[in-house]
Order: C-alpha cells, then sequence, then structure tokens
C-alpha cells in the first residue's frame, strides 16, 4: 500500500473560512448539483466529509431534516467556524483516511475536500466499504491539475525566481507536481464492480469573477496555499510578483471589468 500522505500536510497548512467563503456562490454550485444527484429517499444518518466551514452540511440537513447528520472535518478553525452557528448537526474532528463513522451511514457526501488526500487508491475502495447495502457515497473534487493556473503555479515554482531560479524547496515542487485528482475512468474501474449504481460525469463552469486578480484570490484559498505557507517570506514575494503576472496574461480581463476563469469538476455518485 502506498504511504498515505495528504497535499495539506506538505507544508503544515492552515485553512482560512473567510478566504474561502469569498466565493461563495461558485462554490455552491457544483455542492447542490452533486446534492440533487443524490438518489435516496430518506437517508437516516449523513456523514458530510470535509465539510469545512459547515455551509453545505446545513444544507443537506434542511433537505432531509429527519436525519442524523454529522460535519466532519480535519481542521480545527473550519469546524469552529462550522460549530458556530447553532444548529442539530454534529460536528467531529477526524481525518478522512482513519476516520470510522460513528453509526452506519445512509450517505457519505463530500464537496471538494477528497482532493486535499493522497491515496484514492485505497481511499475510494474504503469508503465504499464502510456504507451498508443501498446506501450511496457522492463526491465532487476539482479536476484542477491540468488547469493553466494550476499549471503556472508548476512553472513559476520551477522558475519563477531571479535568473530563472527555482523557488522553494524540492519537496515543496514535488508535491505540487503531483495530479491528486484522477481522470474519470480511474475512478469508474476502482468503483464499478463494487457498487450497484455508478454515475461519473465533469462539468467545466466558465466562473466569471470581479476584481483586480481574481484567479490570484481564487487559487489563495485553496489549491495555493501548500505553496504560500511553504514558502518563507522572501520566496514568497518573488512567487507572488511572477504568479500574479502570469495570471494576468493567462485570464486577461475583459472589457467589462470582469475575468473568465473556466474551472473543471469531477462527480461521482455510487450507490452500494
Ligand atoms: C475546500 S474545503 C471544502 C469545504 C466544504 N466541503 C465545502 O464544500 O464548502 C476542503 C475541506 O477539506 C478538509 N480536509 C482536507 N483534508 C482532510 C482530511 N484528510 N480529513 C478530513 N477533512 C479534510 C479541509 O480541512 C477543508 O475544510
Amino acid at each position: 500500500m502506498a504511504e498515505q500522505i495528504h497535499k495539506s500536510d506538505v507544508a503544515g497548512t492552515t485553512w482560512d473560512p473567510n478566504q474561502y467563503l469569498k466565493f461563495a456562490d461558485h462554490r455552491l454550485r457544483p455542492a447542490l448539483e452533486l446534492l440533487n444527484r443524490v438518489p435516496l429517499e430518506a437517508p437516516q444518518v449523513i456523514y458530510d466529509v470535509g465539510c469545512g466551514a459547515g455551509n453545505i452540511t446545513r444544507i443537506i440537513a434542511d433537505r432531509w431534516p429527519s436525519a442524523t447528520v454529522y460535519g466532519m472535518d480535519n481542521s480545527s478553525e473550519m469546524l469552529e467556524k462550522a460549530a458556530a452557528v447553532p444548529s442539530g448537526i454534529r460536528w467531529i474532528q477526524d481525518d478522512v483516511m482513519t476516520w470510522t463513522p460513528p453509526e452506519p451511514p445512509g450517505l457519505i457526501y463530500s464537496n471538494a475536500a477528497l482532493q486535499w488526500v493522497d491515496g484514492h487508491e485505497d481511499l475510494f475502495p474504503r469508503l465504499i466499504g464502510l456504507l451498508p447495502t443501498g446506501s450511496c457515497l457522492a463526491v465532487q473534487m476539482p479536476l484542477s491539475w491540468g488547469m493553466v493556473s494550476h499549471r503556472l503555479m508548476r512553472d513559476t515554482l520551477s522558475d519563477g525566481g531571479p535568473n530563472r531560479a527555482p523557488i522553494g524547496s524540492e519537496s515543496l515542487r514535488v508535491a505540487m507536481a503531483r495530479k491528486w485528482v484522477e481522470d474519470a475512468d480511474i475512478y469508474y474501474d476502482w468503483l464499478a464492480s463494487r457498487v450497484s449504481h455508478l454515475d461519473i460525469w465533469e462539468t467545466e463552469y466558465v466562473q466569471v469573477l470581479q476584481g483586480e486578480d481574481p484567479v490570484l484570490e481564487w487559487v489563495t484559498s485553496t489549491g495555493l496555499r501548500p505553496i504560500l505557507n511553504g514558502l518563507d517570506d522572501a520566496d514568497r514575494d518573488i512567487f507572488l510578483n511572477t504568479y500574479r503576472q502570469r495570471l494576468r496574461t493567462a485570464y486577461p480581463m475583459r472589457a467589462d471589468g470582469h475575468t473568465l476563469y473556466p474551472f473543471r469538476r469531477l462527480f461521482i455518485v455510487a450507490v452500494v
């Protein structure tokens, strides 16, 4: 079995719930589209894995008011924010790689979280193995590795320093070079023989963003965090100066002041 590491471990990352929630509308849409494809009438026990600040968890709890709903995350910052809003949701701090649900799940839902966890070849069958017959796993993950914004992160770490020198440590560059989410056919091969119903699809959202450097703002709350946390102050400045310019060229502001940021996402709904 491959050693299980988390992308967020690479640089001892912390989450900033407020930065993450800045683009709440764009982030909400795929979460709801995933939820709408869950083919269950009334799951009794639901887990929102990697629940973050709990925004989606509360929507899940509203959709199935008689269910017991758990929000699970390994970030105390996110859970603190989640628990600050009164609700009947049970918040638990745990790591999805080693987590065991306290009650048998009817639904394990995970939006925009599992891309931070390595070892999907083991993780996905493990999650399916936690499900009793008739229950469901629903997952959405960004397919960001191939996107220009993320390629430019890797390029800038490799050649963005003075005299086109690499920036930061070799281990950071290696971690950022990893493709953390596989293509859809790989998940199909891992899951198809283990489930009774499997729905897999991809959607590219042409996100219309506002502001001076909106793509930089976007990635600052997610994919750029391991780099920002993994560089010292001087290297972070060098990185950001080059990266910001490259993003402005790759994603030019339109005549009306908006910036288009196409963003691709993978969805998986599996019923056992
Ligand atoms: C991008 S946020 C998504 C939050 C929420 N699902 C949403 O859609 O708004 C990713 C979340 O995954 C959590 N996470 C990352 N690795 C995790 C792990 N190994 N176990 C549990 N949660 C994890 C992070 O702490 C973070 O709150």
